[in-house]
């Protein structure tokens, strides 16, 4: 009650793909009354008893779904052997919390008459002594929510849901996934532990490992990626990060930098800071830079890593979403001008990437929601490459299986392309319109929000161009809608305006090329009709 069930059990249906359903407001419309008036006429047990019958329905179901029960769905045996069917998570607050988020407990039965926060922190307290043991009976999954956001929450149960052996939420509640999960392209020793990409570079090959916790093999892998132990390591991060960097009792002394926040600071002026700072700490090219944050830290430390005493070695903690499946992959290191983004900048291959499933618990929704427009770009790039990508197959990964894949992607991309002179502008995917409504002055969106309605753009052009048909169109706008983000341009933005701005992206090398789906999947298309580009536009309003 209060714990922000319903609207986390929402988002995490989008983050996995899945229907998602609420046992109280399926009660509220089979009852035709609202939850007050139900145990008003019915009385508890009658609201129990509908509860149970619903929570039947639901699990009877074979879509695969996601369920926000009642809280109260535990206090009968007839509920509690219904959950032993599901996957259940309990989503745990203590009661000062709760208190503060129900306020006056309006709409909740159980806490009607509370008439001041003692009086209403005693109802909680006295709800959590008489559950709390059959939440502990019945949950798969404890998680303490106390400081999570609902995404945050979303983000911290897909993890913890990814390592839940066995069958997954789905039919019945359960969806028997026939013992194998779906791959995602990436090494795991016997089915557990990390996954292992290796993106392969000759000698600057390195591994990216994807999992919960792998922050913490920090010290371990550190040793195993560097030719020699460093004696001395310097920590880049951000403010408001938070995200250790425990390098073991190998390394003689570390030093952390912290560069402020926001986009601005990824400039020259800071890459001058880092290094000065670098030499006066002692920094050679024996030892090596971590590099813990977002695009804004990796992309800034990494570049300071390429110049530095000619090149140090540098490894990255991406800690937000788009950090972990873009910016912290592939060896683009740089900073931006007064004149325009990332204009100058180096290849700089990190020695090792670590992507912490578990960090993205703190990361504000704005920020994960940006790193999932990048994530739907994926969806159609996943495939051998010699064919459109499989949508579905990735829709069907855990979050931290679809961030293993993502990588794996990536990664296999800047292999056969390190330096972006051909099959790597099809990462620029969704790209196109995204940099114009960017440029054109961002409209409110993060990045990966406008990728995303890039995406869907993309395929209205390919389809006016006979590359894709309107089922495939459709594909881009369920898998966009999926991740709870929007297809459509934002309001007041004129078709001409964006045209013109598309030939200045700086990736538009001898006049407009757009990344568009076809018969072999994404592709570089040159020459597109500017009554095409403007057609498509009005089909995205
Ligand atoms: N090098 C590449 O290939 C590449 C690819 C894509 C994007 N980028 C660059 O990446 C940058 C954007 O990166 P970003 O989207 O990761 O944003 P970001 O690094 O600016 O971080 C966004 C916000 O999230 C906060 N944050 C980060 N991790 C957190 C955590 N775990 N918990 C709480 N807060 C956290 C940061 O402090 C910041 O306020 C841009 O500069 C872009 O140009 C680079």
């Amino acid at each position: 009650m209060g714990s922000g069930k319903s609207e986390t059990a929402r988002e995490l249906a989008h983050v996995l793909g899945r229907r998602f359903l609420d046992c109280d407001a399926l009660a509220v419309a089979a009852a035709g009354r609202s939850i007050p008036e139900i145990f008003e006429i019915e009385g508890e047990v009658g609201f129990r008893r509908r509860e149970s019958e619903i929570l039947a329905e639901v699990l009877a179901s074979t879509e695969p779904s996601v369920v926000a029960t009642g809280g109260g769905v535990v206090t009968t045996a007839e509920g509690r052997a219904r959950l032993a069917g599901a996957v259940v998570c309990w989503l745990r607050v203590q009661p000062e919390v709760l208190a503060a988020r129900v306020s006056d407990g309006s709409g909740r039965p159980l806490l009607a008459g509370a008439e001041s926060d003692e009086a209403l922190i005693a109802r909680l307290r006295g709800l959590a002594a008489e559950r709390d043991r059959w939440y502990g009976e019945v949950a798969d999954i404890v998680l303490d929510a106390d400081e999570l956001s609902v995404h945050g929450a979303a983000a911290a149960l897909a993890t913890r849901l990814s390592r839940v052996r066995g069958p997954m939420i789905g039919e019945g509640g359960l969806e028997d996934r026939g013992g194998e999960p779906e791959s995602d392209g990436a090494d795991r020793a016997e089915g557990t532990g990390p996954a292992r990409i290796r993106v392969g570079l000759g000698q600057r090959s390195y591994d990216v490992l994807v999992g919960p916790g792998v922050r913490r093999l920090l010290a371990a892998e550190l040793a195993a990626a560097l030719p020699t132990t460093p004696r001395r390591v310097a920590v880049v991060t951000s403010d408001g990060i938070g995200v250790d960097a425990d390098v073991g009792g190998a390394v003689g002394t570390t030093e952390t930098f912290t560069v402020p926040a926001g986009e601005r600071s990824k400039s020259l002026a800071t890459v001058e800071d880092l290094c000065r700072g670098f030499a006066r700490f002692g920094l050679t090219r024996g030892d090596a830079v971590v590099a813990v944050g977002g695009g804004l830290v990796t992309d800034t430390a990494g570049f300071a890593a390429a110049v530095y005493h000619r090149g140090v070695p540098v490894v990255f903690i991406p800690t937000t979403l788009l950090g972990q499946i873009d910016a912290a992959i592939g060896g683009k290191t740089g900073v931006n001008l007064p004149e325009g983004k990332n204009l100058v900048g180096a290849f700089w291959q990190p020695s090792l990437v670590l992507c912490d499933s578990e960090v993205l618990a703190t990361l504000p929704a704005a920020e994960y929601r940006s790193g999932l427009g990048e994530m739907a770009k994926y969806h159609f790039l996943a495939g051998d490459g010699s064919g459109p990508g499989d949508a579905a197959a990735m829709a069907a990964l855990p979050l931290e299986g679809r961030i293993a894949r993502c990588v794996a992607l990536k990664a296999e991309i800047v292999a056969s392309d390190e330096r972006e002179s051909g099959r790597r502008m099809l990462l620029n995917y969704g790209h196109t319109l995204a940099h114009a409504l960017e440029i054109a002055g961002g409209f409110g969106l993060r990045h990966g929000e406008a990728v995303a309605v890039g995406l869907v753009y993309a395929a209205e052009v390919a389809r006016r161009l006979g590359r894709i048909d309107g089922d495939r169109v459709a594909e881009h706008r369920q898998v966009v809608s999926a991740y709870g983000l929007s297809a459509s341009l934002p309001e007041g933005i004129e078709a001409g305006e964006l045209i013109d701005l598309f030939g200045r992206d700086k990736k538009a090398v001898g006049g407009l090329t757009l990344v568009l789906d076809g018969p072999r999947g994404p592709e570089p298309v040159r020459g597109v009709d500017r009554f095409v580009l403007a057609e498509a536009l009005e089909a995205i309003r």
